[in-house]
């Protein structure tokens, strides 16, 4: 008998009845590529099976949920999300039944499991696209974005600007252009064509009925173009969004979908429609200015965005990020604010990519474990849904000379042993190089050596992800800016019915002293969350505390 046979129904799982349909505003999201987990059969690539075995280790530290990156057939030119075959998986991580296995497996263990929904563009090796291209009169012509010359929505901004100079491409065999805001090789769908959309319902479907939980969607704001416009967020993308959402509605009302709109947050607020689009969307400007208010030692620039970030429909969240898959995309800052990140967290030119740094959080953090804690303590305490990039919780590095985002997508390291316990195969056949430099190699950062002892990384990780989950004020509750003179330091209050936590980082390499203005508290006593002692009671005067670097607080409060 499997262990599949004998899975108990799925406490957690969203379809059945009793399950919380808004379990994704307390989320905490793991994202991870199979590929990269572990290899189970010695051939160099992570695949299902080699997941399926690490799921105690994904539900050990205490997230909620995993985000699995593309995982369908593709020439594996944009790492999977050129796909060209929607309702397939890549051979090289497994089948569908080990799809089906990991189902199972992570819903057994209370996780929800998010995949990827690619549907701007697809592969140019997809069928769609070969008949497309095909002949002018195909059934399918009209599937794709076509033109005959390449000055159709002239000024539309080029995304992958460091390999792409038009986002039209020619295509020799019918002789047109052809449309695409990514590389040249992932053409864009014509949503305007009812076909299309029809086609991508049913591949929602096919998957819902498999049994995921949600769909990140990729791209989002470019399904629609239109003359003398950005091309971006315009209605008739929303149009498309509204109607994949109905359907969902109608049939499968526990899904959910999360956005990627790289936007500003006034354009990312129609995204969440009435209630009526997606669930969640992540907050592209806030990651960068996390960084540059550490480097600034200032809190201005989290606090002026969280403050142009409007309020969002009650089922709806925000995921937020530090760091992803991609590079530490720098679009949604002004060029001041770019350049100001450029020199001082990449300064090296190599760690540049389009308009971001192909970086990972330990390196951006120069290593330096009181600033990774900071950054993951402020992760898990501003408004939103988390989301960690897999070997973060390790404080694993980079390798920027890699090529594109390669660098930040190298094999996780389970241990010192061969291949950093990732795969048994010859360390050339692996899909990328292991890193091993001093500093951030195998033999240093690995998991099995993280998890000898109660003050490794990833052990502090687990219990800061345990410690949040504890207040439901962190997921669900409003935020209230304090405003101490010293602006090195950031404190805020999150709230939530009668529950109330105070959280207080000194953004600063120097130890600090702050006054809080936490008179509405008189009478409290500030409970210290991760060792729960108790602290002078708040009185009339401003409440002291001193921060050593880098250092920061949470607190409960309590009227005891
Ligand atoms: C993904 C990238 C990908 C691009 C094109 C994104 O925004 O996160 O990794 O290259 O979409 O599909």
């Amino acid at each position: 008998m499997s262990a599949a046979d004998v899975a108990p129904k799925v406490a957690g799982n969203p379809a059945e009845p009793g399950a919380d349909p808004l379990w994704y505003k307390d989320a905490v999201i793991y994202e991870l590529h199979a590929r990269a987990f572990h290899d189970s059969n010695g051939d160099g690539i992570g695949d299902f099976p080699g997941l399926l075995q690490n799921l105690d280790y994904v539900q050990d530290l205490g997230v909620t949920a995993i985000w699995l990156l593309p995982f369908y057939p593709s020439p594996l030119k944009d790492d999977g999300y050129d796909i060209s075959d929607y309702t397939g998986i890549n051979p090289s991580y497994g089948d569908l039944d080990d799809f089906k296995k990991l189902l199972e497996q992570a819903h057994r263990r209370n996780l929800r499991v998010i995949t990827e929904l690619v549907i701007n563009h697809t592969s140019d090796q997809h069928p769609w696209f070969q008949e497309s291209r095909s002949s002018r009169t195909n059934p399918r012509r009209d599937w794709y974005v076509w033109s005959d010359s390449d000055d159709r929505y002239r000024g539309v901004r080029i995304i992958f600007k460091d390999t792409e100079l038009s986002n039209w491409a020619w295509d020799p065999i019918s002789k047109a252009y052809y449309w695409h805001r990514f590389f040249s090789h992932q053409p864009d769908l014509n949503y305007d064509n009812p076909a299309v959309r029809e086609e991508i319902w049913k591949i929602l479907k096919f998957w819902a009925d498999m049994g995921v939980d949600g769909f990140r969607v990729d791209a989002v704001p470019y399904l629609v173009e239109r003359e003398g416009t950005s091309c971006e967020n315009l209605p008739e993308t929303h149009d498309v969004v509204k109607f994949l959402r109905r359907r969902l509605d109608e049939y499968y009302p526990h899904i959910f979908l999360l956005a990627e709109a790289n936007q500003w947050p006034v354009d990312v607020r129609p995204y969440f429609g009435n209630g009526d689009e997606f669930h969640m969307a992540f907050h592209f400007p806030l990651m960068p200015r996390m960084f540059m208010a550490v480097k600034l030692e200032d809190r201005k620039p989290i606090i002026d965005i969280l403050q142009q970030t409007p309020d969002i429909p009650e089922n709806c969240q925000w995921g937020i990020f530090l760091r992803n898959h991609d590079e530490l995309t720098l679009e949604m800052v002004s060029d001041v604010e770019r350049d100001y990140m450029y020199d001082m967290y990449a300064f090296d030119v190599g760690a540049r990519l389009n308009l971001g740094i192909r970086r990972r959080l330990a390196p951006l953090m120069e290593g330096d474990r009181r600033r990774l804690e900071l950054m993951n303590g402020m992760l898990m305490s501003l408004p939103g849904s988390p989301v960690l990039y897999y070997g973060d919780e390790i404080g694993m590095g980079d390798n920027i000379f890699l090529g594109d985002r390669n660098g930040v997508r190298t094999p996780m390291q389970w241990s010192g042993g061969w291949n950093a316990g990732f795969s048994t195969a010859d360390p050339e056949r692996l899909y990328l190089p292991l890193l091993s430099n001093p500093v951030y190699g195998y033999q240093t950062v690995n998991v099995e050596a993280q998890r000898r002892t109660d003050h490794s990384l990833l052990s502090w990780m687990k219990r800061l992800i345990r410690v949040r989950k504890s207040s439901r004020a962190f997921s669900r509750g409003t935020i209230e800016f304090l405003q101490p003179r010293n602006h090195r330091v950031f404190a805020y209050i999150r709230q939530l019915g009668h529950e109330r936590v105070l959280v207080v980082n000194n953004l600063s390499s120097l130890a600090q002293p702050v006054e809080l203005d936490l008179g509405a508290f008189e009478g409290y006593i500030p409970i210290e969350m991760f060792g729960g002692n108790p602290f002078p009671r708040i009185g009339r005067l401003p409440y002291l505390l001193t921060l050593a670097p880098y250092n920061f607080y949470w607190f409960r409060l309590r009227r005891l």
